[in-house]
């Protein structure tokens, strides 16, 4: 992001000019190295600083250019070189939805990113279930939600969310997974443009969440761009593998798959992986 007079990285006035939000990412903290952002904010939330201040932390945007041990799903690290990419993690402060609810907003930032990014380049993106952000059958987006229950309730949510906007090259290992808008458009994408264009769709997405605490006034925008909807699918669970087809979600976010019996089985995230038959979608 681009380096301003007084030393600070992050365009925070070209940024809130840019941005059509009412309350998401009104408040943006921005650092130029960190190990997490979700740390950071997990922290920050913990922390309760913004009290004495009289603020509230409830939307706040925490954005950095590099992140030392950024953090994937299932204990893997995300890979954050600096200068390029997008490392943000947003929290939601004593959201009014139950625990159990709050793993849905994975999937409202997944379908905001996808939706932001079109935006932003004018080439639709694709997801793969749950919340991967596809172009050409390779990942731009990841996704990592964490919080902290109280008393059976959400007392704060943060989502994080790493976008390979302007990477030019992959490990070898990552080659065939991942890719970014860079190597998918041709041109160089301006992060701070993708992150309000983001923003502003998960504001919209996230007031229709909020109306009824599910995704059912999301889910045929979701499923629109569902690349796995209506293709073979394996799944793999801890006792075994099998085979189906993939029927789009239900309104808690369940990956609908049709099995061999043809009987509609729902999956839960986060309990297994789902691949495509011959490809990572
Ligand atoms: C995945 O494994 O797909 C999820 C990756 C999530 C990465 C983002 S980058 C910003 C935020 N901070 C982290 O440490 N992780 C998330």
């Amino acid at each position: 992001m681009n380096k301003e007079k007084d030393g600070q990285y992050f365009p925070a006035g070209q940024f809130q000019e840019c941005l059509r939000t009412e309350r998401i990412a009104r408040q943006v903290l921005w650092k130029e190295e960190i190990d997490s952002t979700n740390n950071w904010a997990r922290e920050y939330a913990g922390s309760r600083c913004w009290t004495e201040k009289g603020t509230d932390p409830d939307g706040t945007l925490f954005v950095a250019e590099k992140q030392t041990v950024g953090k994937g799903r299932q204990g893997r690290i995300w890979t954050s070189p600096p200068g390029e990419n997008i490392y943000m993690s947003l929290l939601l402060w004593k959201p009014e939805i139950k625990a159990l609810s709050a793993s849905q907003l994975t999937l409202v930032m997944g379908l905001s990113v996808a939706q932001g990014m079109e935006k932003l380049t004018g080439r639709k993106a694709g997801i793969k279930w749950p919340n991967d952000v596809v172009y050409s059958g390779k990942k731009i987006c990841g996704i990592l939600t964490e919080m902290r229950i109280q008393e059976g309730k959400p007392e704060y949510i943060v989502i994080g969310v790493g976008i390979n906007v302007n990477q030019t090259e992959f490990s070898p290992e990552l080659q065939d997974k991942a890719t970014s808008v860079f190597l998918e458009t041709g041109k160089k994408a301006d992060r701070i443009a993708g992150i309000a264009r983001v923003m502003e769709c998960f504001e919209k997405n996230y007031r229709k969440f909020l109306r009824t605490e599910d995704l059912s006034l999301i889910r045929e925008d979701y499923e629109s761009l569902l690349l796995n909807k209506d293709r073979q699918v394996r799944i793999i669970e801890k006792k075994g593998q099998w085979q189906g087809t993939a029927r789009g979600i239900n309104n808690r976010g369940e990956l609908l798959v049709e099995d061999s019996h043809g009987n509609l089985r729902e999956i839960l995230s986060g309990e297994v992986s789902v691949r495509g038959l011959y490809s990572y979608v």
